[in-house]
């Protein structure tokens, strides 16, 4: 029988290069979009697709991503007594249950593949999503619980997959395809960062995946990939043929909110979204374009 999806692992040990000095002391998943930091979209997302632990991959200088989930007691108390009530309610409605968060530490930032054996004893022997926080979702349904269906439809691993124009594939894992299903894509093959003109395609892995406990085997020889780094997309490889492997164009849109430019779209994008302050945002962006 298929094992339930409840755990998440969610890395967030990475120098932010592209984002100082912004960085330097302050981690990137701490960075908002409208008022909530990236981690909390991503644990929101997460929760909203049933995992119910979750595991930080952290490093120096990200304490903050921790304390963010911690019950503020002191903020908590002034709120109540300042009667800002809506706002304590909504605190407290986004509290995660006491235990369910773990971190482990990756001393080194030596790339994801690194990041994600650093949490092997969380993982066990069950299945686990990863969920990139620098990856901003913006669905309808959350992209984790697209992924954990398609999970429960293959029984395997599943990634979420975006088509982007060739001349960007050298920046993702690109998937060499062996059936395209339309929704789904059977996989054949993945390379991390490929040459433009080695690439096998032109679909490429979103910080969002599922995959099963295996993976840790293959990452656990350490073998250095593109860039020098411990790459997961390499271990990924290793596990197709010997279990289900999918890619899954997922509804929604993303923004890579580890580069400037995405990082702004997202801001622009999520403000838009809420009623709020929509009408408000369209008619200062008509005073810029
Ligand atoms: P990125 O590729 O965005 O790297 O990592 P980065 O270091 O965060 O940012 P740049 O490229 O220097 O600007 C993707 C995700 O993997 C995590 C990051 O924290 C981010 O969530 N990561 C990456 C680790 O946890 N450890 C690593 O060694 C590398």
């Amino acid at each position: 029988m298929l094992k339930p999806l409840k755990k998440a692992v969610l890395p967030v040990a990475g120098l932010g290069t592209r984002f100082l000095p912004a960085t330097k002391a302050t981690a990137k998943e701490m960075l908002p979009v409208v008022d909530r930091p990236l981690i909390q979209y991503a644990v929101d997302e997460a929760r909203a697709a049933g995992i119910e632990q979750f595991c930080f991959v952290t490093g120096r200088g990200k304490t903050a991503i921790v304390e963010h989930f911690d019950v503020a007691f002191e903020l908590e108390r002034t709120l109540e007594a300042r009667g800002k009530l809506l706002e304590l309610a909504q605190l407290r409605a986004e509290q995660l249950d006491p235990g369910c968060i773990t971190t482990v530490r990756q001393q080194v930032p030596m790339g994801l593949g690194h990041a994600i054996w650093c949490a092997r004893s969380f993982i066990g022997d069950e299945p686990f999503a990863i969920l990139l926080p620098d990856d901003l979702m913006q669905c309808d349904v959350s992209c984790t619980a697209q992924l954990a269906q398609a999970y429960r439809e293959t029984g395997g691993n599943v990634v979420a997959i975006e088509q982007v124009p060739m001349e960007r594939v050298n920046k993702y894992g690109v998937l060499d395809i062996d059936q395209d299903m339309g929704r789904l894509v059977s996989i054949k093959g993945l390379v991390e960062k490929p040459a433009i003109e080695d690439a096998p395609s032109n679909l490429t892995i979103i910080g969002r995946y599922v995959l099963m406990p295996e993976v840790i085997g293959h990452l656990a020889k350490m073998e250095r990939g593109a860039g020098g780094e411990v790459q997961l997309t390499d271990s990924m490889a290793k596990l197709i043929g010997t279990q289900p492997f999918h890619g899954l164009r997922y509804e929604g849109r993303r923004f890579d909110c580890g580069d400037k430019l995405g990082y702004l779209e997202a801001q622009i994008a999520f403000a838009l979204a809420r009623p709020e302050m929509a009408a408000q945002v369209r008619e200062f962006l008509k005073g810029y374009v």
